[in-house]
């Protein structure tokens, strides 16, 4: 009697035991799974991952404009390292911007963002919407899809800064995949692009120097917003006056 009810306890245990198996071989399939994913991620995102990454490029992406970029795009004054703050701004638009062709880019940047940002080397991320900060795309004369990527330094002993590097690397609107993006980072391909120097430079450019950014911005965004019949009849009416 003892001994039936001892077997009819065990019973369960047994049958737990004998689910088990399926179970460790479950997750040995899971695991195998991960691992070629992981081991797969990098050079051809499966688009599964799409919806992911979204929610990951939200969590770690800042979103640029007039009021806050200054305060973004700086050193972080608590880096433990020497090294430059590198930043990629991603640069995108919409309908009117970007003629709605912007879509395949983002999502590739969506896809680099995650991925780039499981590095520890990994640069900090930021998007310009040219669609939502006309003035300050017009400020920088940047277009989108493309990425700004800038190398921000830390201010020297004596309080100086030295210069900021930025290069402008415009993205394919058709072509572009994640692994253009990702191997900006990892293979330092942003180095194939020359640094910019010239007039635009939102740091050290002429423009920025003497705090013209702003008006010249909204003045090339007012132009564009113009009908292209108005300056004509501005300047006739001007010399007209002249005279
Ligand atoms: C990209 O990520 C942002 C969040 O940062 C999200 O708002 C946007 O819808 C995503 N775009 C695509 C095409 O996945
Ligand atoms: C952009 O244009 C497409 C097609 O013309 C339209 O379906 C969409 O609603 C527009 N998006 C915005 C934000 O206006
Ligand atoms: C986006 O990519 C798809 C397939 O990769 C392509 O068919 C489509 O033309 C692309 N869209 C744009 C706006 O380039
Ligand atoms: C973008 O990619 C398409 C398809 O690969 C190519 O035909 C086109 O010339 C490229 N455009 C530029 C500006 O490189």
């Amino acid at each position: 009697m003892r001994c039936a009810s001892r077997l009819l306890l065990a019973l369960p245990a047994l049958a737990l035991a004998q689910e088990q198996f399926p179970i460790a071989d479950k997750i040995k399939g899971w695991l195998n799974q991960a691992q070629s994913f992981i081991s797969s991620a990098v050079p051809a995102v499966p688009s599964t991952m799409d919806a992911g990454a979204a929610k990951v490029a939200e969590h770690v992406e800042i979103f640029l404009t007039l009021d806050n970029w200054q305060s973004v795009l700086a050193a972080d004054p608590s880096a433990t390292t020497a090294g430059p703050d590198d930043w990629m701004v991603y640069i995108t638009g919409g309908n009117r911007t970007c003629y709605g062709l912007c879509g395949n880019a983002t999502i590739a940047w969506n896809e680099s963002v995650a991925l780039l940002s499981a590095l520890p080397t990994a640069p900090k991320f930021a998007v310009l919407d040219c669609e939502e900060q006309p003035i300050l795309c017009n400020a920088w004369s940047v277009g989108p899809p493309s990425i700004y990527y800038m190398s921000i330094p830390h201010a020297l002993a004596d309080q100086s800064t030295p210069a900021t590097t930025v290069r402008w690397i415009p993205l394919n609107r058709t072509s572009v995949i994640a692994s253009d993006i990702t191997t900006l980072v990892t293979k330092q391909a942003y180095k194939n692009t020359e640094p910019y120097e010239g007039i635009w430079h939102p740091f050290n450019g002429l423009i920025a120097q003497y705090d013209l950014a702003l008006p010249v911005g909204y003045v090339v965004w007012g132009f564009s917003k113009m009908p292209s019949w108005l300056p004509m009849i501005a300047i006739s009416f001007l010399s007209r006056s002249f005279m």
